[in-house]
């Protein structure tokens, strides 16, 4: 059983989707986790993590800003005295065809997906060492490596794919002071994101090439991150566990 009593976390990206059901699976497995985003929602988040009766801070940050995510960290390390799980969740997914794609768009994909990772990484890593813990799941996608439903995505494909490329080299840097660094390979999961990005039937398209012919829900992907981050998975690192319903498989 997985048990995160006295763990602390801290996620990316949490107000909605993804990063807010991994905050709140984190935190139903005994975690105390710090709630992070751009956008209003993390305050919501918060309180329904703290019913479940572990602390949860709420914390306004912008991946790519490197001196808000530090004064994150440090806060989170003065007001809980550890960091031990880092969920990189944050991310965008615009589309363009690259005969429209400009160098911001592609900056502003590669910044907050790539970058903000690193960032975040690089921001908890010297508490990590010194605690010789650390549990570090960077969430990358089915397109970083596998074209599927959806074109227009060269940027968003790039930064994770990347993702993958950072997420394997850092993982053997780390393990020397006993932190794991691994990474989840979603397929389309039913955030509102997709739907924002496709037409209806572009996306039952990508739909019907998933072996299950549904879309995730963002607690099986949450499920899946709680997992790399539990002690358990202490001989896991710098591995992609792919979480799509079969959605690669053809
Ligand atoms: N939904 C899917 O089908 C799917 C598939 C593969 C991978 N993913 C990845 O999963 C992650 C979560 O996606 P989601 O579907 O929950 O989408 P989402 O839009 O609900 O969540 C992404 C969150 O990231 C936040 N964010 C954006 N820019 C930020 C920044 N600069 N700093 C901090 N936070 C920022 C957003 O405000 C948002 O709350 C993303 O990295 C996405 O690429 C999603």
């Amino acid at each position: 059983m997985i048990d995160l009593t006295d763990r602390v976390a801290l996620v990316t990206g949490a107000s909605g989707g993804i990063g807010e059901s991994t905050a709140k699976v984190l935190a139903e497995n005994g975690a105390d986790v710090v709630v992070t985003d751009v956008v209003d929602g993390i305050e919501e988040t918060a309180s329904t993590i703290e019913e479940t009766g572990s602390k949860a801070i709420a914390s306004e940050m912008d991946v790519t800003d490197e001196d808000e995510v530090e004064a994150v960290v440090e806060a989170t390390l003065d007001e809980l005295g550890r960091l031990d799980i880092l969920g990189n969740v944050a991310g965008i997914f615009p589309t363009h065809t690259l005969e429209e794609m400009t160098k911001n768009d592609w900056e502003q994909v590669i910044d907050i997906n790539l970058t903000g990772t690193y960032n975040c990484t690089q921001a908890v890593l010297p508490a990590m060492r010194e605690q010789n813990y650390g549990r570090i799941v960077n969430v990358s996608s089915a397109s970083g490596g596998h074209i599927g439903w959806s074109n227009d995505l060269a940027h968003y494909a790039a930064s994770k794919g990347g993702v993958i490329g950072f997420t394997r080299s850092a993982a053997l840097d780390v393990a020397q002071h006993g932190i794991t660094m691994n990474a989840i390979v979603p397929g389309l999961i039913d955030t509102g994101a997709p739907q924002s990005v496709a037409e209806e039937e572009e996306l039952e398209a990508g739909v019907q090439m998933t072996a299950f012919g549904r879309m995730g829900e963002p607690e099986e992907i949450a499920n899946a991150v709680t997992f790399l981050a539990a002690e358990e998975a202490s001989y896991i690192t710098g591995a992609k566990l792919v979480v799509d319903g079969g959605y690669t498989l053809v």
